[in-house]
């Protein structure tokens, strides 16, 4: 069988998801799947790449990968008649790639993880691993997913959420951000990821440079209650028949060592201060309400494939932080750490995860 890995992208994880296409190209199981490589630029032009190209992909400060436009363009079916995908070459040559049975969206961030990728491989009836258009959206926009966790039961951090448009039209409004909340708080772009564009506040003082970092991703903002807690996360995967949908056995911790923030020096460029403790240090109980709180949490939002669902481990049970429906792939991530830890390998996963898209 033939599958697409797709990977770069628009948005500012565009690096991450190279790193995370490369760890899933040297985990994929070769006996059973032919891999297509295609580059999404920063631009949002497909390109056709090879495996070369992804050899020195690594995390690595000031580095990060990229996705060069190498002049080739590939062509998406133009129908539903057909799972068969064609290049442009740089001569200007159309050829075609053959018949692709599904694409492995590994993007991060939106133009990827937020339904546009899904909607246009829907468009087609192509099969790809993930949530569908409107879990991926939902669980994209944090403020839309807060809201609708909230609805359902699921404890969240108490937030308020700002536009661009609402701080320039009032002066005065940064100035009663915090009102109802509780310091530390955290001000995040509603539709970003790996940390990027957010912000730990102490102070009412240091908001307003927060909102520019974070008005930097979105033109929406959240302002969230730091919560009191471990920091946990945990790995949910579709399933089959009864089990579905099912989690990891173990549950990771980020434990914080003179770190007081897990941002993306510390998710990634090993930045001092802050240790993976797999599995984590909890009792039954508490894992039981973590699962439950992610299965339902994967439900509500309508998760497909995989997702990893972060909470902050409180002493009146866990809060849900975020839902990441493209969670981090590199070797290094928690999402297939996790499985790993639970008796399933990344190849394994990966071999899963594609058998789910194509049934
Ligand atoms: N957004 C990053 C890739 C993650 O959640 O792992
Ligand atoms: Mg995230």
């Amino acid at each position: 069988r033939t599958v697409v890995i797709l990977f770069g992208g628009r948005s500012s994880e565009h690096g991450i998801s190279c790193v995370t296409a490369a760890g899933v190209l040297r985990a994929i199981d070769r006996s059973q799947f032919n891999v297509i490589l295609v580059g999404m630029t920063r631009q949002g032009a497909t390109v056709l790449m090879r495996e070369d190209d992804l050899a020195d992909y690594r995390l690595e400060a000031g580095a990060l990968p990229e996705v060069h436009d190498n002049g080739t363009r590939v062509l998406w079916p133009a129908s539903t008649a057909t799972q068969t995908i064609t290049v442009i070459e740089q001569t200007g040559t159309l050829r075609s790639l053959g018949h692709v049975d599904a694409v492995l969206p590994m993007l991060h961030g939106p133009y990827g993880e937020d339904g546009t990728v899904q909607g246009m491989l829907d468009l087609v009836d192509m099969p790809y691993v993930g949530s569908g258009v409107l879990g991926s959206a939902l669980c994209m926009d944090k403020h839309v997913v807060k809201t609708v966790l909230a609805d359902a039961g699921i404890a969240v951090a108490p937030w308020r959420t700002v536009t661009s448009e609402q701080v320039a039209a009032d002066p005065y409004l940064v100035e009663s951000l915090d009102e109802g909340l509780t310091y530390p708080l955290f001000v995040k772009p509603a539709r970003a990821g790996s940390s990027v564009g957010v912000s730990r506040v102490v102070a009412a003082a240091e908001i307003p440079a927060a909102l520019t970092l974070a008005f930097a991703e979105d033109r929406t903002v959240l302002i969230e209650s730091g919560v009191t807690g471990r920091e946990v996360e945990i790995a949910v995967l579709e399933g089959r028949g009864e089990a579905a949908p099912r989690t990891s056995s173990v549950i990771g911790e980020i434990v914080f060592s003179g770190r007081d923030f897990y941002d993306f020096e510390a998710k990634y460029l090993g930045a001092a201060g802050v240790d993976l403790a797999l599995p984590a240090d909890v009792t039954d109980a508490e894992f039981a309400a973590i699962r439950d709180a992610a299965v339902r949490a994967y439900n509500v939002t309508q998760c497909a494939g995989h997702a990893r669902i972060d909470f902050f481990l409180t002493e009146t049970g866990p809060v849900l932080n975020e839902i990441n429906t493209l969670p981090g792939f590199t070797p290094i991530s928690m999402y297939p750490r996790l499985w790993e830890a639970s008796g399933v390998s990344y190849s394994e996963l990966i071999t899963e995860l594609i058998e789910l898209a194509i049934e």
